[in-house]
């Protein structure tokens, strides 16, 4: 029995699947490189110490999605595949509709032709829309604020309807915060292309000299120090959490959404300040014009995710700091060309 991993060469999908094979599981990845390498795919075998097999492709091709499950005994799909930059996908909206939803259908199509009925799918803690009531829990109101947040919420749905109309489905939609850090070995990490948009990657990419200084977008919200507060959960502990569900799937669980954060805010200047506790590096910064449509607050309730799936995050931001700046300073050009 394997587990179909798409987007596995990316961010998230790279240190799951290393976690993933750590755990004795078989894994099939598909992936068609738009946002990541085949080195990453290098990195996952040498620090698993394990092979898989690799599949160069897009989650659009039917066919091909077909031969895979014909060729692989798969039993789960771990859905990471997908574009992610909020700003993109309001300046190309139908590329991130096609691509998301699209493909996504795509694959939930092949999975039922075939015979698949297990899901974890990447949702995001975007599909909350604004709203000043903290912590955010699993039953709050959904409504998302642009293309990549609606795509989110579309898929959900979509899952769910699938869910409704067959309930030997298994469907997990985990929601996560906002995901930093990388493996602590330093070997694999988040590779953004050009200047980064999140608050993390930009703040390595000063201490490394690649970037002057940090814009603080906003320092006039309603929080103690005037900057936006977010839940920053590792990129490990989130992987953690896609073993969890993989393991609640087998439990038949419905179709059920779990949010994957640690519960606790912390604000941009914390995280500046963090970021120099855990590295010694202080980042120059000055305080910029808000970003348009930040929420001035995000934090989760992650106690669902902790009474049914047992997990709870355990790294903190001075973890995710020091491991971010492992990655960043052993690899100051991400993967490379
Ligand atoms: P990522 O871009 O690093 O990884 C996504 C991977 O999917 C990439 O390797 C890309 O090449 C691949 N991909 C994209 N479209 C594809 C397609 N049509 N066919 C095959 N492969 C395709 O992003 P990530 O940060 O690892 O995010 C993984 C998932 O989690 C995404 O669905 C994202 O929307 C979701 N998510 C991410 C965040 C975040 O802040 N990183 C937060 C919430 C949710
Ligand atoms: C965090 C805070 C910024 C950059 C995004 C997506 C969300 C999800 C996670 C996928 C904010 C501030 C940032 C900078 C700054 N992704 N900031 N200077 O916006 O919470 O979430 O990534 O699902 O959908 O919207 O994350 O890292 O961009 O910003 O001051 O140069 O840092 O204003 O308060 P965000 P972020």
């Amino acid at each position: 029995m394997a587990v179909l991993v798409t987007g596995g060469a990316g961010y998230i999908g790279s240190h799951t699947c290393v976690q993933l094979l750590e755990a004795g599981y078989e894994i099939v990845v598909l992936d068609n490189l738009s946002n990541s390498k085949m080195e990453a795919v290098k990195r996952i075998r040498e620090l698993a110490g394990k092979d898989f097999d690799f599949i160069k492709g897009d989650i659009l091709d039917g066919e091909l999605l077909d031969d895979l499950f014909k060729k692989y005994d798969i039993d789960s799909v771990i859905h990471f595949a997908g574009l992610k930059a909020v700003g993109e996908s309001v300046s190309i909206p139908l590329r991130y509709y096609q691509n998301n939803v699209g493909g996504s259908m795509s694959l939930f199509e092949s999975m039922k032709k075939n015979g698949v009925k297990n899901i974890v799918f990447s949702s995001s803690a975007t599909v909350y829309g604004m709203t000043d009531k903290m912590p955010l829990r699993e039953d709050d109101p959904l409504g998302a604020l642009n293309p990549y947040g609606r795509t989110k919420l579309m898929i959900e749905d979509i899952l769910r309807d699938i869910y409704a109309s067959d309930n030997s489905w298994n469907v997990i939609l985990l929601r996560y915060f906002n995901p930093v850090g990388a493996h602590p070995s330093g070997r694999i990490g988040e590779d953004p292309n050009g200047i980064p948009n999140n608050l993390m990657p930009f703040i390595s990419q000063v201490a490394v000299g690649k970037l002057k200084e940090l814009s603080v977008f906003g320092n006039d919200y309603p929080t103690p120090d005037g900057t936006c507060i977010r839940d920053y959960i590792h990129v490990m502990d989130l992987a953690d959490g896609h073993l969890k569900a993989l393991e609640k799937l087998s439990e038949n669980p419905g179709a059920v959404a779990y949010n994957l954060g640690t519960g606790k805010g912390s604000s941009v200047l914390e995280m500046v300040a963090a970021f120099g506790e855990a590295t010694g590096i202080s980042i120059p910064y000055r305080i910029a014009d808000r970003r348009p449509g930040d929420a001035p607050v995000s934090y989760a309730d992650p106690s669902r995710a902790a009474e049914e799936l047992g997990w709870t995050a355990t790294r903190d931001v001075i973890d995710m700091c020091r491991d971010l700046w492992t990655w960043q300073s052993q690899n100051p050009d991400g993967y490379g060309e």
